[in-house]
């Protein structure tokens, strides 16, 4: 086998190997270390996949009660990265990735338009319907050229919905050329105090346009948060089954969808290789593949043998799986990161851990092992933003949360096909997860804080000031069940939620 640099926690697995001993994140601790490190000064820059990198390393898990567009958007302004369930036809994942994708664009090359013989109540129901989360319009005449823009105050302003919007819409525009750059663009909107540049060809018709909120964003050189693709725009991904499952869904995302996510319970199979072999050398696929789940080195190393361009790992430890109990199949997490890990290690392919996190300090000790980000489901699930309504269960707020391989989820394609079972009928399904509630946690943004505020913290104490030193330089000690009980709040009552504990 080749010779690896070194990592510390190297010995500490090799032991446990020797031993036959596999772990869960709660039989470690990390070591703390000397540092000059201050959690505030930690770079949380990593990799999602081999193109495609985060800012924070939270990626949220493709599950019908946790990503939808709403949530991927505010993730991605967050750091991270959403990928979007496939529980949705091929139709409606397309316009959730589009949603994403349009919500922050420096050009948008290909703005929603509205005729100018539609009524602003039809333009309402249908931004309703779309679930669009703005408000610019522009707005194109019988012959196809660009005739005005309906605006926020436009909308605002109309005291009858029954009006068209050529009757209602902004007619003092500025237009640009169609090569029209960012800093031009800039320019103009500022010297003209407008907040939409339209670009037009020579024949009038509308080819892209430029908001200001975005344009402003983009040249003031901000450093944001924001996970933006090289064009400005949030990243997302998307999941896809195998075979005709993935190539239907591929035909219809955009061709800026940043990865594709290969999303099944079995990631060592023969139609998950057929597929991604078909779609890395058909050139079917020209942006990043992600494929799992997978828990074994071996299975690890076929994918990275096959062009994967990012591995994810886990089987089993997710809050809502019975994978293990159902099938007796599974590694413990913190072995299978570690194990996977070790196969990519200095190849450039990154690993997503996935599942099995339920406090901040599970991220680092993932991270530790090797783990270059960490999907999560049932932390995010009662955000906010996650989809589904909350609902009162013994006076405390609560959202719906389940497996997609409950037999809830599993009433849809997507949720069979996951567990291999895509042509069983109702009645002779085995579900592998259960359905559940998760308490309402708040804003995604505020529950974000505080899983990234107890890894900075971690990174501090081992004396990290990036990620991949945190791979280096964290190594673990094993503890035992009396150490799992110290390390919880223990000989007191409590009396207050702490916004990062929870038992
Ligand atoms: P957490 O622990 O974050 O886990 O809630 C989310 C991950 O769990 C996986 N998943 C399942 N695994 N049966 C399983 O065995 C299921 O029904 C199921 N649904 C989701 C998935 O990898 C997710 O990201």
């Amino acid at each position: 086998m080749q010779e690896l640099p070194p990592r510390r926690c190297d010995p500490f697995f090799s032991d446990m190997d020797t031993r036959r001993l596999a772990l869960e994140f709660d039989d470690v601790t990390i070591k703390s270390g000397q540092t000059d490190v201050m959690p505030a000064d930690v770079s949380l820059e990593t990799k999602f996949s081999r193109n495609v990198g985060l800012k924070t390393p939270i990626v949220s898990a493709a599950m019908d009660t946790v990503t939808e567009s709403r949530l991927a958007i505010q993730l991605a302004r967050l750091g991270g990265i959403g990928v979007i369930h496939r529980n949705l036809t091929p139709d409606e994942q397309a316009t959730q990735v589009k949603q994403v994708k349009r919500h922050l664009n420096g050009l948008i090359e290909k703005p929603i338009t509205v005729r100018a013989s539609e009524t602003i109540e039809q333009i309402l129901a249908q931004r309703l319907e779309k679930k669009y989360t703005f408000h610019k319009f522009p707005v194109i005449d019988k012959h196809g050229c660009l005739a005005g823009i309906l605006t926020k105050d436009d909308f605002e302003f109309c005291d009858d919905v029954s009006k068209t919007a050529a009757q209602v819409m902004t007619t003092e525009l500025i237009v640009a050329r169609p090569e029209t750059t960012l800093a031009e663009a800039y320019n103009m909107m500022i010297l003209r105090k407008k907040k939409a540049l339209p670009l037009v060809n020579e024949r009038k018709e509308l080819v892209g346009m430029y908001d200001f909120s975005d344009v402003k964003r983009l040249m003031s050189g901000e450093k944001t948060a924001f996970n933006l693709d090289p064009k400005g725009r949030l990243r997302v991904a998307a999941a896809v089954g195998v075979h005709r499952d993935a190539y239907d869904r591929i035909a219809l995302f955009p061709p800026d969808i940043d990865v594709v996510v290969i999303d099944t319970a079995h990631g060592d199979s023969k139609n998950v290789a057929e597929t991604l072999r078909a779609l890395k050398h058909e050139g079917a696929l020209t942006c990043d593949i992600i494929v799992g789940n997978v828990t074994e080195p071996e299975s690890a190393k076929r994918l990275l043998d096959l062009g994967a361009d990012g591995i994810k790992v886990g089987q089993g430890p997710g809050s809502i799986c019975t994978t293990r109990v159902v099938t007796g199949i599974g590694c413990p997490q913190l072995t299978a990161i570690y194990n996977c890990a070790r196969v990519v290690r200095n190849t450039g392919i990154p690993i997503t851990a996935d599942g099995g996190v339920r406090l901040s300090g599970d991220i680092p000790k993932a991270i530790v092992a090797g783990a270059d980000c960490v999907m999560l489901g049932g932390l995010l699930a009662g955000c906010e933003e996650s989809p589904g309504e909350t609902f009162t269960h013994h006076s405390g707020r609560m959202k719906k949360y389940r497996g997609m391989g409950s037999l809830g989820a599993m009433q849809n394609r997507g949720g069979r096909e996951r567990y291999g079972q895509g042509e069983v009928p109702h009645e002779k399904l085995v579900p592998e997860g259960i359905e559940g509630a998760v308490p309402y946690r708040g804003m995604l943004a505020d529950v974000v804080h505080q899983l990234v505020g107890g890894l900075r913290s971690s990174m501090a104490y081992v004396g990290a000031p990036t990620i991949p030193a945190l791979q280096r330089r964290g190594d673990f000690r094993r503890v035992t069940q009396n150490g799992v009980n110290t390390s919880h709040p223990h000989d007191v009552m409590l009396i207050a939620d702490a916004p990062n504990y929870r038992r």
